[in-house]
């Protein structure tokens, strides 16, 4: 488990530490750059630190017109779907703050989905700056599954080896596609924080310390840029 971990006593205090970093990381990025791309993490872990984000203590601490929000991953489903990560994240923090709604960028998931994925590709490449030519976000948020999962990457799918910006996925077990951002992208951003909490995920999270991590597709987020763990105590109980 490469990068740096930090292990908080619950998910409440691992979502505000979380909310206070990435609130110093946008502004430093703003100061340097003069915006800040981030990608969100869909699933339930990232919703308090979401939340959070909106919050009185937060909200206001980021000049969020300078701000690119992007979805790591999304469901197929319609935007106002209650599996949307979109849906979600809207009604976390983004319905809440003063962000110019042409800063967001969700998956069209009206288009056939490989058509949104396409599409999405397409609006990396033209939206975001480059390193080595590929589009780099300032922050790419993860969750991760039980089966080590991260974004849409699920173990054994073909979307592991696309070198696409954005694909679609077909995942067996839960009988639905899926649209994610793609190694490539992840690995090239400046920051990728991981936020795993929650006793479920113990196992897999020490099964990354083991030679076969290999077969969990987290084990393939190595960013350029600096990776962080954001954990709960549940989660690195085996660490
Ligand atoms: C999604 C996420 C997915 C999620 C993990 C963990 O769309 O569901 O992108 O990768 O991060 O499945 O989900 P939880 O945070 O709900 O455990």
């Amino acid at each position: 488990m490469s990068g740096h971990k930090q292990v908080f006593p619950d998910l409440e205090q691992l979502s505000h530490a979380a909310a206070s970093a990435l609130v110093e990381l946008a502004n430093r990025q703003i100061e340097k750059r003069g915006y800040f791309n981030m990608a969100l993490a869909g699933g339930g872990t990232p919703k308090r630190l979401y939340e959070y984000l909106a919050t009185e203590e937060f909200r206001d601490k980021v000049d969020w017109s300078r701000v690119g929000i992007y979805f790591g991953d999304e469901r197929n489903v319609p935007q106002d779907d209650p599996d949307s990560n979109y849906r979600m994240a809207h009604l976390a923090f983004l319905d809440k703050l003063a962000i110019p709604k042409d800063n967001i960028h969700p998956f069209d998931t009206r288009l056939e989905v490989r058509r949104a994925a396409a599409a999405y590709a397409r609006l990396l490449a033209l939206g975001l700056p480059k390193t080595d030519s590929l589009p780099r976000f300032d922050l790419v948020l993860l969750g991760m599954g039980e089966d080590g999962h991260t974004a849409s990457l699920f173990p054994t799918t073909c979307i592991l080896h696309d070198d696409r910006l954005a694909a679609s996925v077909y995942v067996e077990k839960l009988r639905s596609w899926r649209l994610s951002l793609t190694y490539p992208v992840i690995n090239n951003a400046e920051h990728v924080w991981l936020l795993v909490a929650g006793k479920n995920k113990a196992k897999v999270l020490s099964r990354l310390q083991q030679p076969d991590a290999g077969q969990f597709p987290v084990n393939g987020v190595r960013p350029r840029g600096e990776l962080s763990w954001y954990l709960d105590e549940a989660s690195a109980s085996e660490l």
